[in-house]
């Protein structure tokens, strides 16, 4: 009820004023987060948790184990992976070069060498020639992020580093949805429940664990972090639900508005708001924010996300709206020569992120925000996590992106109008 009176109050909105849209959505709805608060309200018993982690790893016996977020789950198997690092022989870990920040943190502060893999940014997939270069006898891990939504297929890739015993990791914090539960052919998969991904449980992740040599390590390393309090999940929801408010198109006129009259930068008006612990860089506090077990009302809610995910045939209607915007702006702006739209040549694009590529791009975005669309350059933290500057895609991407506002709420006179102004940029 709320959502169609606001939803209707919204759409009068754009039709009358100049609208505002933000380039990222909540896949949540008031009824999700009511919910949630009553869940986090609620009494529960030890068996009762049991029950819930028994689901949530027995789920179509794919063993996933629930996380506090994505990157708890990868802190857990860099430390069960246990490679004592020798000042003479440093392991190294290779990882695609787009990912958020503190996922090339970890393994640093696990006394691992970081090397990066550079991506096509038509197919998403890493250079396998730049792979195979990569190897060498110290390489013990190679990660690779499914991004955007996009899932690309790691078998061509695993054949080469499985020759040299690597462990795989699959980092799908971008890209959960109901027809990929992870690659058959990696050790690790990692999923995230983090408030701007779809399915959200307004935090939390999945560690699936493919290889059963690593399922006790991991399942007893877990159980030994602290259980979040209650009382912390529903202070995290009720923060959810103010993100939630604020990122209606009404808030986000308002913010626009107010912070262009006080002078502020909006993208960091924006990424406060988007932050989760996003923030956090020092190594001990980060670990620590890490090592924790989802609460009992967590656990719940990430479990319902996991029947919705194998319940709903397709996808949820806002995720289904959001691909039809996405296919369509697609098809747009692939006419436009002087843009590249990232991962235009994979179809199973989802559209969690809308990045395109420009030259000249802050007075694209100057233009696009005059207009009321509020296209960015930053998406939180995510983006090269390579430190150097290099020829190479990934770092041309943190260089050149735009991230469009691309959602279902969007009417297509809009998308059309935000085109016509990529198209007549110069
Ligand atoms: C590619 C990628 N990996 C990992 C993460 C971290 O997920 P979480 O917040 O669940 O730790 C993110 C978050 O946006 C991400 O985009």
């Amino acid at each position: 009820m709320y959502n169609k009176i606001f939803g209707l109050f919204d759409k009068l909105r754009i039709i009358i004023c100049k609208p505002w849209f933000l380039f990222y959505n909540l896949d949540v709805t008031s009824f999700k987060i009511s919910v949630a608060m009553y869940k986090s309200l609620m009494c529960y018993s030890v068996n009762d948790r049991i029950k819930l982690k028994s689901d949530i790893i027995m789920s179509n016996s794919n063993h996933f184990f629930p996380i506090y977020s994505c990157r708890s789950g990868f802190d857990a198997i860099l430390q069960i992976l246990n490679t004592s690092p020798r000042s003479d022989d440093q392991p190294e870990i290779i990882m695609t070069g787009l990912n958020i920040k503190h996922m090339r943190m970890l393994p640093e502060i696990h006394g691992y060498k970081v090397k990066i893999l550079d991506i096509d940014l038509d197919t998403m997939e890493p250079d396998l020639v730049q792979l195979k270069n990569l190897i060498t006898p110290k390489t013990h891990i190679l990660v690779v992020a499914q991004l955007c939504g996009v899932h690309i297929d790691l078998e061509p890739l695993a054949r080469i580093v499985k020759e040299n015993n690597i462990i795989i990791i699959e980092d799908c914090a971008q890209s959960i949805n109901n027809e990929y539960f992870g690659s058959c052919h990696v050790d690790f998969t990692l999923f995230s429940f983090g408030l701007s991904k779809d399915y959200t449980a307004f935090g939390g992740g999945l560690l699936r664990v493919h290889n059963n040599e690593y399922r006790n390590s991991i399942s007893n390393l877990l159980e030994t972090y602290p259980i979040e309090s209650q009382f912390n999940y529903l202070t995290t929801v009720t923060i959810s639900a103010i993100k939630f408010i604020l990122s209606s198109s009404i808030a986000v006129s308002l913010i626009h508005f107010i912070a262009r009259q006080f002078g502020s930068n909006f993208e960091n008006v924006l990424n406060k708001i988007g932050k989760e612990f996003n923030d956090q860089d020092d190594p001990s506090k980060l670990l620590a924010k890490f090592r924790k077990q989802c609460s009992t009302p967590h656990l719940s809610i990430i479990r319902d996300r996991i029947k919705e995910i194998y319940e709903t045939p397709n996808c949820n209607k806002y995720q289904l709206e959001r691909k039809m915007q996405g296919d369509y702006l697609t098809n747009q702006l692939l006419k436009i020569q002087m843009v590249k739209v990232v991962g235009n040549k994979q179809m199973t694009r989802r559209y969690w992120l809308f990045p395109i590529l420009v030259k000249n791009r802050d007075k694209l975005l100057d233009q696009l925000n005059q207009n009321g669309f509020v296209a960015t350059k930053t998406a939180t933290t995510f983006g090269y996590i390579g430190l150097e500057e290099e020829e190479n895609n990934c770092f041309k991407f943190r260089e050149e992106v735009v991230y469009l506002p691309c959602f279902p709420h969007i009417p297509r006179i809009k998308i059309d109008e935000m085109v016509k102004l990529i198209k007549n940029f110069k």
